[in-house]
């Protein structure tokens, strides 16, 4: 009996992947829930098979392909996605399997030929193409820098599976293969983490993905990601799709989060009197001290905020380095339509509070205002500090409309 089992999508899709209990950093984005490296085959005339997984899990995923059929029976090796939780094991499998053609996008076939310096002869497909596997046809779309230059969506187009590697995903380790078995709380928030901290940069992209879409036959019953559940019923496949235009165009929303870090609780002070503000005009807001919060799941509150308020304490000179470290991920992922502030506490030079407001200007956020401290901050700072939150959440309704 094989140890791991596949498990059955629909009449031809078999689900093959591995899940990884244990991760919890995914290139500088922190997975609270571990994560699933999804990979399918599909059994028609052809077998074929989508993706593949991270190197260390080969024996689980060898054991989940052979509970369907022996690996040698391959004929096909799709690559949706040249990155290595992906293609890891791709060059092993073709060794091992020897199938008749592997297929990628023009810029995937280039990527693999860099990442694996290797001779084997993939066939590019461009946007739209098709091939034959029996009775049913896959078709392919490039998703260029959705969220790499090479990303490309398959579609098994007579059971209506639509393929979407990165896509409509969320680093999610569970034992339940479909969303529609997931605590939808769960869903919101990991699907809203991993567009915030993989997608966000492509939000214009996404919005133009999805017009492409609309001038095709792409219809999916099935959402197969790369990552975490699959989607099954409709409403999953609409909840996920209306969740991804929301999250690209990040239209000006009543909320609000206020991020920073202290060093003796000054900055900290000022941090609840500004979120104090805010709250007495009725606008919702978070507060988040870095001290025990990771700058991917800032990203996520930046997602769903319309306004980011950051301070930072002066230490060296500088803005304070957790600080930093945030601003600098946030500004790679070039959230859009926000609204923000600055504000902070220093002992003799305070050049912190200016330096993040530049920051949060390059970034192209509309900065509202700036309060600086000097030591602890006195009732009259505090009183600048609500006053501040409530000309930001001001500002905020006027954005919205109320
Ligand atoms: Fe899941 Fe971009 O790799």
């Amino acid at each position: 009996m094989a140890n791991f089992k596949a498990v059955k999508v629909t009449d031809k899709v078999y689900w093959v992947g591995v899940v990884d209990w244990a991760l919890r950093n995914f290139h500088g984005y922190t997975t609270h829930r571990g994560s699933t490296y999804n990979a399918y085959l599909i059994l028609d005339e052809k077998v074929v098979l989508v993706d593949t997984v991270k190197t260390p899990f080969k024996e689980q995923f060898l054991e989940r392909i052979s509970d369907v059929i022996e690996p040698e029976k391959i004929d096909y090796i799709i690559s949706n996605h040249s990155e290595m939780d992906h293609s890891g094991l791709l060059p092993f499998m073709v060794e091992y399997v020897k199938p008749e053609k592997v297929f990628a996008s023009s810029m995937g076939v280039k990527a693999l030929a860099e990442q694996f310096h290797w001779d084997v002869d993939v066939v590019a497909v461009k946007d739209g193409d098709s091939i034959s596997v029996g009775e049913d046809e896959v078709v392919f779309y490039e998703t260029r820098m959705l969220h790499w230059p090479d990303s490309m969506f398959s579609y098994l187009k007579g059971e209506r599976v639509l393929f979407s590697q990165d896509a409509f995903a969320m680093h999610l380790a569970t034992g339940a293969l479909f969303a529609d078995e997931v605590d939808r709380c769960t869903l919101e928030y990991e699907a809203a983490t991993y567009y915030a901290n993989i997608l966000m940069p492509y939000s214009n992209l996404v919005l133009n993905l999805f017009k492409k879409l609309e001038k095709t036959d792409v219809s999916p019953v099935v959402i197969a990601t790369d990552h975490g559940p699959i989607y099954r019923r409709k409403e999953d496949i609409d909840w996920i799709l209306e969740n991804y235009r929301r999250w690209a165009e990040q239209k000006p929303v009543k909320k609000a989060v206020v991020v920073y870090d202290t060093m003796w609780g000054s900055t900290a002070k000022m941090a609840h009197a500004i979120a104090d503000g805010i709250a007495r005009e009725g606008v919702d807001v978070n507060v988040v001290h870095l001290g025990g919060a990771h700058r991917s799941d800032v990203a996520t509150e930046v997602l769903l905020s319309g306004a980011l308020i950051v301070g930072s304490p002066t230490l060296n000179n500088n803005i304070f380095p957790s600080v930093a470290d945030v601003l600098t991920y946030l500004k790679g992922l070039r959230p859009k339509n926000l609204i923000g502030a600055a504000f902070g506490s220093y002992g003799w030079s305070g050049e912190s509070v200016k330096q993040v407001r530049e920051i949060l200007e390059s970034m192209g956020i509309e900065v509202v205002g700036e309060v600086s401290s000097k030591y602890v901050p006195d009732g009259e700072v505090l009183s600048r500090c609500r006053e501040l939150g409530v000309n930001v959440a001001k500002r905020l309704k006027e954005l919205c409309g109320n």
